[in-house]
């Protein structure tokens, strides 16, 4: 006897909304959770878990830098978790080592190259230089990933103590692959003093680097593909002291919000290109802006007070006064010396240093783009293996 089966071959009578509309639905409850073994993550100091603060010596985040969570500096740019932390124990994995950290990596289950201050395309300055970005941008950090799954295999095969630490060679084709970059090729325009309309411009080159190193990835194996959209840089704290311009609603920069909306636009449009280029893999484009924008439109709809204002930092308006960050140092405001330490109440704050989020903000990140609710296709993070039908 036949047993029965499913046919969706009906469904194509359905308008082309509709259909996309049920096959979402359908696939959503029918698609199994993916393994993934282990997760390679690429960014900037949104996801960086230790890789700047390990290879340089400035600037190595002091406390009090990791104070809500790890009660001591984590080489985290956050009082605690980042949203890859978060990511990473929602698949049962630890927290990821930091690709540059020689001391007590374990790699078995991925590795973070993320660096803070990375950027998608080659900035102009390099740090320690006043005003540089790190040296590992996103080409930089695909030559890591590369080394890493030529080398770690090596070590695999010698077996001893190191052999442990590297992850298996099949987990690269099952492994996820998350990105979380270029914020900083935007606040580099910025900051060079471009305007807005010529680092607006710059968008599509900056695109168009960032796809070519998904390609690469891709023909080294990778097949699971998972890209934060970039935040909304105009309600943090060092674009609102350092770039007095019109606000919106929320009291948000408005045209430096729209430039990484254009970003993320171009992006969404590279996504549903690399789609069409790279029949195998599963590319999930994640609406990170929209759920950080709510934090800073409905604060209290989450328990967060003042958005605007860093916890960390030297006092003013915005609690932050400078071009570079501050928490954890002595600074020079209007000729005194100030200590720029942390808020009371870290858990009720959105920002945490002028730059970054809280441990407590990316915690509602993580929660609200983990369900698929803001992905293209919108899938949860568990079943971001498939490829969706379009
Ligand atoms: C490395 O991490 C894995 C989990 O992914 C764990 O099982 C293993 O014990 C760790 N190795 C060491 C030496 O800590
Ligand atoms: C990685 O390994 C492959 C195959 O073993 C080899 O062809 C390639 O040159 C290696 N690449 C690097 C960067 O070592
Ligand atoms: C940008 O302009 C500011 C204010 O005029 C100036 O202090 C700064 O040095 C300029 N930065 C660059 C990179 O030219
Ligand atoms: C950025 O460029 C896009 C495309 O040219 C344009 O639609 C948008 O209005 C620009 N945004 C800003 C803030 O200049």
């Amino acid at each position: 006897m036949e047993s029965p089966r499913i046919t969706i071959k009906p469904l194509f009578f359905f308008s082309y909304m509709l259909l996309s509309h049920i096959t979402t639905l359908s696939l959503a409850l029918a698609l199994e959770d993916c393994e993934f073994p282990a997760i390679f993550n690429f960014g900037d100091s949104n996801s960086d878990t230790g890789g700047l603060a390990a290879s340089l010596f400035l600037p190595s985040p002091p406390p009090p830098y990791g104070e809500t969570y790890f009660h001591m500096p984590a080489g985290r740019f956050s009082d605690g978790r980042l949203i890859m932390d978060f990511l990473a124990k929602s698949l049962g994995h630890p927290f990821l080592s930091a690709y540059l950290d020689s001391l007590g990596a374990n790699f078995s289950h991925g590795a973070n190259f993320a660096t803070g201050s990375s950027t998608i395309r080659l900035p102009n300055r390099i740090l320690p230089a006043p005003g540089g970005y790190s040296p590992f941008t996103l080409t930089i950090q695909y030559s890591q990933f590369l080394q890493l799954k030529n080398r770690s295999q090596l070590f695999r095969h010698r077996g001893g103590i190191f052999a442990s630490l590297m992850p298996k060679e099949e987990y690269f084709s099952k492994a996820l692959h998350t990105f979380d970059i270029g914020q900083n090729d935007l606040g580099e325009g910025f900051f060079a003093n471009l305007t807005i309309q010529q680092v607006n411009a710059s968008v599509p080159d900056i695109i168009s680097s960032f796809s070519a190193n998904i390609k690469t990835i891709y023909d080294l194996g990778g097949r699971s593909f998972w890209i934060h959209n970039t935040g909304p840089i105009g309600c943090l704290p060092y674009i609102l002291v350092n770039f007095p311009s019109q606000k919106d609603e929320a009291g948000c920069a408005k045209l430096y919000n729209e430039v990484a909306q254009h970003f993320n636009h171009k992006l969404k449009e590279a996504t549903v290109q690399l789609r069409k280029d790279l029949p195998l893999a599963a590319i999930t484009y994640v609406d990170v802006y929209s759920v950080k924008y709510s934090l800073f439109k409905e604060p209290q709809k989450y328990g967060f007070e003042q958005p605007l204002v860093s916890c960390c930092g030297s006092g003013g308006k915005y609690n932050y006064n400078g071009r570079t960050l501050e928490c954890g140092t002595t600074v020079t405001v209007n000729g005194g010396q100030i200590f720029a330490g942390s808020c009371k109440r870290p858990y009720v704050k959105v920002n945490w240093d002028g730059i970054h989020y809280t441990d407590a903000a990316a915690k509602i990140v993580f929660d609200k783009i983990s369900t698929g609710a803001f992905s293209d296709p919108p899938l949860p993070l568990k079943q971001a293996c498939h490829r969706s039908l379009d």
